[in-house]
């Protein structure tokens, strides 16, 4: 496998692939070679087709206390512009086709707070913190920060977040539907992999259409999204997945899902 120094790639159940954030010593910062090599694993599980969920965590710490801040010290607006590989990272992450799932202890900060909400399910430990403090350091957040959050939470709760830089708990993150659970510490890794080891059993088409068919609720009119949804739904009849599922109902069994 991918020899990485930032990152620690495992693959703990079947068809559940794990990234661990692995810069404990700065509350796992998101220096350019992490960002890369997580953009680089994430995008070997997107072609794996073994590899039905994948799941991303920190340590109890920290998820990730945002970008490096030392190593964007001393970056220029016109560095910070022409940061092409950053930003195909963010994309890969972004339009990663699978389940991903995060599991969240300690700081969710900046660019750590934007990565969680990379993912299509958050599982919280008690004690986790999301915030956006760019404001603190004379920035804006620089990855989905305005955009997903404000959808996530609704403006308000954003705007609170992105201009006092105040972060909220995990009780809060989940009234607000920024995270999707809360449990102890030191089960939200197990429970995030409880999660996927779940969604990897389903019938993968349906399972990457559901994905798609619910991110394009945040882009698409109502009418549009309806519309959209019913065509994916009618789709999925020419599924052998669909026939199976459908099948092993009748005959009171467990399916067989094949991806096909
Ligand atoms: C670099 C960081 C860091 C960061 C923490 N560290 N966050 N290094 N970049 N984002 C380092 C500290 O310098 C320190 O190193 C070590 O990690 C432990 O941190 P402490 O500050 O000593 O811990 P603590 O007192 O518990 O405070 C935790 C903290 C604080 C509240 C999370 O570290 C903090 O405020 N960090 C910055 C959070 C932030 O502003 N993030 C947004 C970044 S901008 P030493 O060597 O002293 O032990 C951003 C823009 C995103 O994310 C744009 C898109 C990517």
């Amino acid at each position: 496998m991918t020899a990485y120094t930032d990152i620690l790639v495992d693959t703990p159940k079947p068809g559940v692939r794990l990234i661990t954030l692995n810069r404990p010593k700065v509350l796992n910062a998101l220096r350019s070679t992490l960002l890369e090599e997580l953009a680089a694993a994430i995008a070997l599980a997107r072609d794996d087709t073994d590899v039905r969920a994948v799941v991303l965590t920190g340590n109890e710490r920290a998820f990730a206390a945002g970008a490096d801040i030392a190593e964007m010290a001393d970056r220029t607006a016109v560095e910070v512009v022409g940061m092409d590989r950053r930003m195909a990272g963010w994309h890969t992450l972004r339009s990663f086709p699978k389940p991903l799932v995060a599991a969240v202890n300690g700081f969710a900060l900046g660019g750590g707070c934007e990565l969680a909400m990379c993912a299509d399910i958050i599982v919280a430990g008690e004690g986790a913190r999301f915030g956006q403090p760019e404001i603190n350091l004379g920035l804006i957040p620089g990855a989905g920060g305005t955009q997903r959050l404000t959808r996530a939470v609704g403006k308000s709760r954003a705007m609170k977040m992105v201009l006092t830089g105040e972060a909220i708990d995990a009780r809060a993150a989940l009234a607000a539907g920024l995270i999707a659970e809360i449990v102890p510490p030191e089960l939200a890794l197990d429970r995030a992999l409880e999660l996927a080891e779940m969604i990897a059993a389903k019938p993968p088409v349906a399972v990457r259409l559901a994905k798609e068919a619910v991110l394009k609720a945040q882009e698409m009119t109502l009418e549009a999204g309806l519309d959209y949804e019913r065509k994916v739904f009618a789709l999925l009849f020419a599924t052998e997945d669909r026939r199976e599922g459908v099948q092993a109902f009748l005959e009171k069994r467990k399916p067989v899902f094949k991806g096909r």
